[in-house]
């Protein structure tokens, strides 16, 4: 997907109404229509969902889909940074990094989202590859607690890595999209990759083979995978 570079006081004056906007409708970032967008394109929420929002602040995703899933669903965001949006009842957001998440006793989600974005150093092919490592991230915990069948939408820097990136979700996913949203600046480098209908098994959920134990000398007993689980 090539990027579209508009030049003109067009297009910037579209890009200053997305923040009048947001303003106007309560959301603390103009980033609420991006998902909007994505939303009204491939239908990402349904009411009763739970969604997981990786890089939730300001937290005008959270907000956004905690309407979309309604008050008998539930919305957990997570950010390095305190969130300064007026939530529901059913809308959370916690200062942690994705990194620390406790994936195993998470629960499972319906819809993972994530807008996580790195500090931008300038020094562009670091900033593509930090935001890679990112997306890369989000799609390791969709890995873990997305269920079968489910949402994901992933922000991502379109640098070298982007290929990478759009096969790992093919791998995962029964259907692609990339979406690059309307308000997007024209200078940023950012699009969407969106997975619909995850596969049963992700391709980072199949556990290495562990090691062959050794036997004891002499030992009666069977080998350890004898009679053991099998893996699915
Ligand atoms: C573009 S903002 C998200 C805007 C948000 N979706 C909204 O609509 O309000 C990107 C966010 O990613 C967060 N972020 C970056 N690295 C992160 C990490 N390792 N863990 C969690 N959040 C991270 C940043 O702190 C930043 O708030």
């Amino acid at each position: 997907m090539s990027r579209r570079r508009r030049s003109g006081g067009g297009h910037r004056r579209l890009q200053d109404t997305y923040g009048r906007r947001a303003k106007a409708d309560g959301f603390p970032a103009r980033s609420v229509y991006k998902l909007e967008e994505i939303d009204l394109k491939v239908r990402l929420f349904r009411r009763g969902q739970r969604v997981l929002d990786l890089g939730a602040a300001p937290g005008s995703w959270t907000m956004y889909a905690a309407t979309r899933v309604g008050l008998e669903g539930r919305v957990y965001g997570v950010d390095i940074q305190e969130h300064r949006a007026a939530l529901p009842p059913n809308a959370r957001i916690e200062v942690l990094d994705v990194h620390d998440l406790q994936l195993d006793t998470l629960g499972a989600f319906d819809v993972v989202i994530s807008d996580m974005a790195p500090n931008t150093t300038g020094v562009r092919d670091a900033d593509m590859y930090r935001s890679y490592e990112l997306f890369m991230t989000a799609l390791q915990v969709a890995d873990r607690v997305l269920v079968e069948g489910g949402r994901f939408t992933g922000k991502i820097f379109q640098g070298k890595e982007f290929p990478d990136a759009q096969k790992a979700v093919r791998e995962r996913y029964g259907e692609t999209r990339v979406v690059r949203p309307k308000a997007t600046r024209d200078e940023s480098y950012e699009v969407f990759l969106v997975g619909l209908n995850k596969l049963p098994v992700a391709p980072s959920a199949v556990p290495e083979e562990p090691p062959a134990p050794e036997e004891p000398a002499g030992s009666e007993e069977p080998p350890a995978s004898e009679g053991g689980p099998e893996r699915g």
